[in-house]
């Protein structure tokens, strides 16, 4: 099965080689050169001087901390799809009181509107936004949209789940206060491990925070990653992968080329899609660089074309939440070659032949 998931999705071989090797303590001199390197070669792909954390949870971890270290009643958090709405769940489910700036499926966050809202709701702690909203296919204009929050002076809680590491985001440039991702998106390394900058500004605010747990309390981890270390037993496999593919980036000649990669892997899908008679779901200009959501012709449900592709051996992903029936998702993360890409795309021009029909 070639996969075209939106996570998990296929692993790199070299990082499934990695992950293969022989355990170690996570308290050994080898542990503590991984993960220095490893936080190391984070900080270089996001620009930043942050401390980098790497979560013994998947990136919902690492969203549930970045609440409870940097809201102390209430955040704004926008939504404009399944995972914006995940966050303000999160929130509410730890007694924070949530607004919400919502925006029509298929449409990003706009920056003048969050400006807006923030003039009126001058009291929230923080704000979240979702890079890459994955259930909808639609990137939000994050550097934009961080302006706005930073020119009202509210912490800016950031998930990237599936857009850091397959697109460009400057954590310090941008004044990006948590930052989070998880291993089984654009790294593409099994899931387990959850990644994240934590910026000082967050961590003075975890520093005063009452109820934030211990698990993911991020003064905690600090402390620990002075000594190299996690505060519980480091998901070593994961890290290694993760040390493997960082690298292996460097060698390919750098994050730049690394994101060219992904473009082109984009564009070529997109241009198939156009070429079969199909469109875009997300509204123009704001489509994802890692999940192309396609509308399923009008007489076709999107859930029958996901199960025919997986027929011929292709694994895409299925519409998501309100959308679900109506459109179907192609993933560009992780292990695929452009080869595979012209197999997956005639198989789904033989796909809508078959499934089309009036
Ligand atoms: C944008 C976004 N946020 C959060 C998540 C949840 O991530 P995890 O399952 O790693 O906790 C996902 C997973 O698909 C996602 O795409």
């Amino acid at each position: 099965m070639k996969l075209f998931t939106v996570g998990p999705v296929a692993c790199y071989p070299e990082v499934l080689e990695e992950m293969g090797r022989q355990m170690f303590s996570h308290r050994s001199d080898d542990y503590k050169r991984l993960h220095r390197e490893t936080v190391a070669l984070l900080q270089q792909l996001l620009e930043t001087e942050s401390q980098v954390f790497l979560f013994s949870s998947t990136g919902t971890g690492f969203m549930e901390g970045a609440v409870r270290n940097c809201v102390d009643a209430k955040m704004l958090c926008c939504v404009n799809g399944s995972f914006g709405k995940r966050f303000a769940d999160v929130a509410a489910s730890n007694g924070k009181t949530v607004e919400m700036l919502t925006a029509p499926l298929g449409e990003p966050i706009h920056a003048d509107l969050l400006d807006d809202r923030l003039l009126r709701s001058r009291d929230v702690d923080a704000v979240a936004i979702t890079h890459n909203e994955t259930s909808m296919g639609v990137i939000n204009p994050l550097q934009k949209l961080a302006d706005v929050v930073k020119k009202h002076g509210k912490l800016l809680l950031v998930d990237a789940v599936s857009s850091m590491g397959g697109t460009e985001i400057k954590v310090d440039q941008w004044g990006l206060d948590v930052c989070f991702a998880s291993s089984q998106k654009c790294f593409g390394v099994p899931p387990g491990l959850g990644m994240g900058s934590v910026s000082e500004a967050a961590l003075k605010r975890s520093a005063a925070a009452t109820n934030k747990g211990w698990y993911f309390d991020f003064t905690r981890w600090e402390r620990y990653q002075r000594m190299e270390g996690t505060p519980m037993t480091s998901v070593i496999p994961q890290i290694a992968g993760l040390h493997r593919i960082l690298t292996l980036i460097e060698g390919w000649g750098g994050k730049e080329r690394y994101f060219e990669t992904y473009r082109e892997r984009n564009n070529r899908i997109r241009a198939g899609i156009q070429e079969s008679g199909l469109t875009l779901f997300p509204k123009k200009g704001y489509e994802s660089p890692t999940v192309t959501c396609v509308n399923a012709p009008r007489s076709v449900d999107g859930i029958e074309i996901y199960e025919n592709m997986r027929d011929r051996g292709f694994e895409l992903a299925k519409g998501y939440g309100e959308v679900q029936h109506k459109t179907f998702r192609i993933g560009n993360m992780g292990h695929i070659e452009f080869d595979d890409i012209a197999l997956m795309l005639a198989a789904l021009g033989a796909s809508l032949a078959e499934l089309d029909r009036p």
